[in-house]
């Protein structure tokens, strides 16, 4: 199932909890971290447990929570208190690197074992750019397994770690360092051959900017983004649902080229199309064929 739109809802809030659940969010990612303030962690950890139990059919949303940083002493009894309700993956806030991946992965290994669930079964997304180190790192998360699903970027926390008092230039543009982020993660999870995940909007009242935002970031190569207010998530899905139009012209390129069998460039309405076009439109159905929308 591809993972257009995963929406955070904070661990301990009840209403929201039950609005994510009726939301078309393609997964859920119930937060222990950020959202959730220290003295309602362990209400949170039993709600979110107790949420994902009574939630056990997950076809249509994944339920994934995100988790305190590694290098905290509350990263364990998170995965401790979640994990035997399944989650189906564990955001992982402000890794240094891939060694994080691996490192989740053992605590992970130890709890499936115990609880009888089939090795592997939970995947990880770390958002991988909130320590100003994680951004000399990022080559690192190619070889950390095949629990790593996706991989997403953070502007809020990386302006927090870099000293930074805003993230934005005096334009509304992201700053350097967090353009930078957001090409280095893109570039790093397309070489892990996982999914790139664009960052969350936080100017949830203005849907128009969402949808620049969020076509942007498809045009860029992310497969999706992260929401943080049910009314983002259908402006979402659309920015990562391939058009009919864009889907009629990758099976012609497609025909293009298997008309002209051993071709490595063909012409089609008057364009010139070679190999980079043809990977596009392939990529662009198998997209399209995992979200059910071509054969
Ligand atoms: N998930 C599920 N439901 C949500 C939601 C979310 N992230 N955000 C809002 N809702 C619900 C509200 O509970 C409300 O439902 P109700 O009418 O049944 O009471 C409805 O959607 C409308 O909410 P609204 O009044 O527009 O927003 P708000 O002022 O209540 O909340 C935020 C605004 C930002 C606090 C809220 O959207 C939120 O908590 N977002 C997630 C924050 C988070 O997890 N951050 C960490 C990652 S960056
Ligand atoms: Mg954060």
């Amino acid at each position: 199932m591809p993972l257009r739109s995963m929406l955070f809802v904070p661990g301990d809030a009840e209403r929201k909890l039950a609005k994510g659940r009726s939301s078309p969010a393609d997964a859920l990612i119930l937060d222990l971290e950020d959202a959730v303030a220290q003295e309602r962690l362990p209400t949170a950890r039993g709600m979110v447990r107790e949420f994902l139990l009574a939630h056990r059919e997950r076809s249509a949303q994944q339920l994934w929570v995100r988790i305190n940083p590694l290098g905290t002493a509350l990263a364990l009894a998170d995965l401790a208190a979640v994990v035997p309700g399944v989650p189906d993956g564990i955001v992982l806030p402000k890794p240094d690197g891939g060694e994080e991946i691996v490192r989740l992965g053992h605590y992970l290994d130890a709890l499936e074992a115990s609880l009888g669930l089939p090795s592997g079964h939970i995947r990880i997304v770390p958002v991988a750019t909130e320590t100003a180190r994680a951004l000399f790192r990022l080559d690192t998360y190619g070889a950390c397994g095949p629990r790593l699903a996706g991989m997403t970027w953070g502007a809020e926390d990386l302006a927090a770690a870099l000293g930074a008092s805003t993230n934005r230039t005096e334009a509304g543009v992201y700053d350097d360092a967090f353009r930078l982020a957001r090409t280095l993660c893109l570039a790093a999870a397309v070489t892990a051959g996982v999914e790139p995940l664009d960052t969350v909007f936080t100017d949830f009242r203005d849907p128009a900017g969402l949808a620049r935002e969020a076509r942007a970031a498809r045009r860029s190569g992310f497969t999706g983004k992260l929401a943080i207010h049910p009314d983002q998530v259908p402006v979402i899905n659309d920015a990562f649902t391939p058009s009919a139009a864009e889907l009629a012209h990758a099976e012609q390129v497609v025909a293009a080229f298997a008309a002209a069998p051993g071709a490595g460039v063909v012409g089609l309405a008057g364009k010139m199309l070679d190999m980079p076009h043809l990977k596009q439109a392939q990529r662009l159905l198998a997209i399209a064929r995992q979200a059910g929308l071509a054969t």
